[in-house]
C-alpha cells in the first residue's frame, strides 16, 4: 500500500465551515473527492483502511460530537448534464457534490418539474438519497432513476435503481445495511415537461392564493417554499442549524389514539397503516420552542430546529437533545430518533 500523496490527504483540518451546525470540530484526515478515481486511489493508502472514515456531503445533517479522529471523505464531484430529453420529460446525471438547491433552481428555471416543493433543503444531491429527502409532499424517490457509487470494499462502481435503494421516509439501504460502505459520486433523476403539481401539504395553497396566483406553475411553487422555509427556518448561514433534528415519530392506531384522549388537538398524518405525528408539535407542548441550555438552544420559531447561537458544542447539543428525547417520551411515551447524523 503506498502512503497518501500530500495531494490527495491533508491533516487536521477544521470542520466548522464543513457542517451547518458550525461545530468548531477538527479532522485528523481530509481526503477531497472531485473524481470517482480520486476515490480508487484514496482506496489504495494506509489512512484509508487504518483509520475510522465518515463520507461528508455538505454538512447540513451532521452533528460533530467532538474533533472527528479518523479520515473524512468530502465528495466534490461536479456536473448537472443532460442524458436524456424528449418533449415530456428530461433525464439528468447530476455530480454528488452539486448542492441541492442549486440543481433546484437549475431545473426551475429551465422548466423541468418535479424538485420544486424541494426547494432551499441544504446539502448536497449526492446525500439527498441517503435520507430520501422530502418536503411540502414530495420525496426524492418520486423523481429517482438511479444512482452510482464507489463501493469501498472492492472498489468497484455500481449502480443502484429505486429498488436496490429501499427508500423509505428518510430512510434508504444506506443508512441501514450499507452505511458508510459506498461512497455515492453521481445520482440520475426523471423530471418533468408535462407538469405534476403537489400543493397538498400544509399552507401552500394558503401563500399562493395571497400572492394572488391562482394557477400555479413549478416557479410560483418554488418560490412559495421558499417564502414559507425563509419564514420559519432558521438560515445555517445566520444560525447554526441542521434543519429537522428529529424525525417525525410513526406510532400505531392504538397509540395515536389514547394520544388524542389526552390531546384532542394533536395534528397527524397517515403514514401507511400507522400515524405520523409532528415531533415539532410533541417538543412544543413540552414548552421547549425558543429554550436554551448555554449556547444550544431550540428555535423560536420551530420546535423541531436546533440551534447552535454561537458557540455551542456538539455535546451541549446532545445534551438539548437528550432533554428534549426524555421530556417527550415521560409526557406522551413516544420516543423521537434522530434524523441528524451524530458523529
Ligand atoms: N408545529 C408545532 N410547533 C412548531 C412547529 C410545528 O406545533 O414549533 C406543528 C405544525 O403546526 C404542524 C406540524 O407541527 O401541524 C408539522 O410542522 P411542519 O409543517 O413545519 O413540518 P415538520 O413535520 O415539522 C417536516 C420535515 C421538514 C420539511 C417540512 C415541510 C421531517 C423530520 N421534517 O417538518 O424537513 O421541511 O416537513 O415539508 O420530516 C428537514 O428534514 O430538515 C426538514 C426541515
Amino acid at each position: 500500500m503506498s502512503q497518501p500523496s500530500h495531494k490527495q490527504i491533508r491533516t487536521g483540518v477544521s470542520l466548522k465551515s464543513h457542517n451547518s451546525f458550525q461545530i468548531d470540530a477538527k479532522a485528523a484526515y481530509w481526503a477531497d473527492i472531485f473524481e470517482q478515481s480520486d476515490m480508487v486511489r484514496l482506496m489504495d493508502t494506509a489512512i484509508f483502511h487504518d483509520q475510522p472514515r465518515y463520507i461528508l456531503g455538505g454538512g447540513s445533517n451532521t452533528l460533530f460530537m467532538q474533533d472527528y479522529p479518523g479520515l473524512i471523505i468530502k465528495t466534490r464531484i461536479p456536473g448537472i448534464s443532460v442524458i436524456n430529453e424528449n418533449d415530456r420529460e428530461v433525464v439528468l446525471r447530476v455530480g454528488a457534490g452539486v448542492v441541492w438547491d442549486d440543481l433546484v433552481r437549475h431545473s426551475v428555471e429551465r422548466g423541468w418539474g418535479g424538485l420544486e416543493n424541494l426547494s432551499m433543503i441544504p446539502g448536497e444531491t449526492g446525500a439527498a438519497p441517503i435520507q430520501n429527502i422530502g418536503a411540502y409532499g414530495v420525496e426524492l424517490e418520486s423523481v429517482f432513476v438511479s444512482l452510482d457509487a464507489v463501493d469501498l470494499t472492492t472498489g468497484d462502481t455500481k449502480i443502484f435503481d429505486r429498488e436496490m435503494c429501499r427508500f423509505g421516509y428518510r430512510d434508504s439501504i444506506f443508512k441501514r445495511e450499507l452505511r458508510g460502505k459506498c461512497l455515492i459520486t453521481a445520482v440520475t433523476l426523471r423530471l418533468s415537461k408535462q407538469h405534476r403539481l403537489h400543493l397538498e401539504y400544509g399552507n401552500l395553497k394558503e401563500v399562493l392564493a395571497a400572492d394572488g396566483i391562482t394557477d400555479p406553475g413549478i416557479q410560483d411553487i418554488g418560490l412559495a417554499v421558499r417564502k414559507i422555509r425563509s419564514s420559519k427556518l432558521p438560515d445555517p448561514a445566520v444560525t447554526g442549524n441542521a434543519g429537522s433534528f428529529f424525525k417525525n415519530p410513526v406510532v400505531s392506531q392504538d397509540q395515536f389514539q389514547k394520544l388524542r384522549e389526552s390531546h384532542p388537538e394533536i395534528p397527524s398524518f397517515p403514514a401507511g397503516s400507522q400515524i405520523k405525528v409532528p415531533a415539532a408539535w410533541l417538543i412544543d407542548q413540552c414548552g421547549f420552542k425558543g429554550k436554551r441550555l448555554g449556547d444550544a438552544g431550540v428555535h423560536e420559531r420551530h420546535a423541531l430546529i436546533l440551534v447552535n447561537h454561537g458557540k455551542a458544542t456538539g455535546r451541549e447539543l446532545i445534551g438539548l437533545a437528550k432533554s428534549i428525547r426524555q421530556e417527550v417520551r415521560d409526557r406522551f411515551g413516544v420516543t423521537l430518533e434522530p434524523e441528524v447524523n451524530i458523529v
